[in-house]
């Protein structure tokens, strides 16, 4: 799997699964929880080893179950979740503790490989309370690192005027329709990597079809071109797929190249 080196030297694979409906009713956000290991085990089987779950998502006891069934050892996988950014999770230190804590016992791990704050609140004093206690958690080897998600410019720059860790990662949304060129710019001068949340999120059918017309020289589908436009610009990428077939063509993005006319069409798509 093709990684990215990240400011705390570890390794981020480029492509994760994207969880946020996995294991629930309906493949439906708020569905309730069924414990489908369906997806996931697709995911491993046809390559999958990094997983994106949040304790907002509710289902990373059903991540755990899914990756115990398929008998990969977890050194060999990489697994992000996050702290939900709201109320009861964050107003204390004994509250941030319970959260990592929670996520801890349902992934069933005693690691965890990237541990994100899901999202900012107007009080970066208790911002960086919570970023603290993440940085404990990376120094007793818990967190092997520590990022944000939804974090603009002067969120992070705060983080970083005010704490010891630059974030390793900002999970952020990019897409055709928003993809978010400045921050991601401004994260890659910090050495922060930019990972795109909801990646075909809001395509239109006009952004589908320029796409579809880049791809069909190398034989490869809308989706794929996305994919890999992020990858070479450097952004991590979590698509999510409950089926197996698109899945797999979610990770066959390595054998073709986009000229520079492909990603000047791709990026002028977002105008
Ligand atoms: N940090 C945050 O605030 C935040 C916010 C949102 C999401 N996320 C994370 O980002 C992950 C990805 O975002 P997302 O799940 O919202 O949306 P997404 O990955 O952009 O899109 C998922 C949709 O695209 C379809 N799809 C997947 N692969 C495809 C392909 N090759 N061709 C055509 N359609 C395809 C899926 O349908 P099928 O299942 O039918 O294939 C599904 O309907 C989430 O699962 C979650 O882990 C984070």
């Amino acid at each position: 799997m093709f990684t990215f080196k990240l400011n705390d030297q570890h390794e981020l694979p480029a492509i994760g699964s994207g969880t946020n409906t996995f294991g629930k009713e309906n493949r439906d956000y708020i569905g309730e929880i069924n414990y489908d290991t369906t997806p996931i085990e697709s995911a491993i089987k046809v390559g999958y080893r990094r997983f994106d779950s949040a304790i907002s998502y509710r289902n990373e006891a059903v991540l755990s179950l899914g990756i115990k069934q398929s008998e990969i050892p977890r050194n060999e996988l990489f697994i992000t979740s996050k702290l939900p950014g709201r109320e009861g999770y964050i107003e204390s230190r004994e509250q941030v503790i319970a959260a990592i804590q929670s996520s801890l016992t349902a992934l069933d791990t005693d690691y965890i490989d990237l541990y994100l704050i899901h999202r900012p609140w107007d009080d970066m004093k208790q911002v960086l309370m919570v970023w603290k206690i993440f940085e404990e958690y990376q120094q007793k080897g818990i967190f092997k690192s520590i990022g944000v998600s939804n974090f603009n410019e002067e969120q992070l720059q705060y983080l970083i005027d005010h704490s010891d860790t630059v974030p390793a990662v900002n999970q952020i949304e990019s897409n055709p329709s928003n993809f978010n060129d400045e921050l991601i710019d401004y994260c890659q001068s910090q050495g922060i990597v930019a990972e795109a949340w909801g990646p075909f999120h809001k395509m239109s059918d006009h952004q589908i079809e320029v796409l579809t017309e880049i791809g069909k020289p190398y034989h490869k589908s809308w989706a794929q071109v996305l994919l890999r436009y992020q990858l070479d610009r450097g952004v991590a990428v979590i698509p999510k797929s409950h089926s197996s077939k698109r899945q797999a063509s979610n990770l066959d993005v390595f054998d073709f190249t986009l000229s520079d006319d492909d990603r000047q069409k791709i990026k002028k798509l977002s105008n």
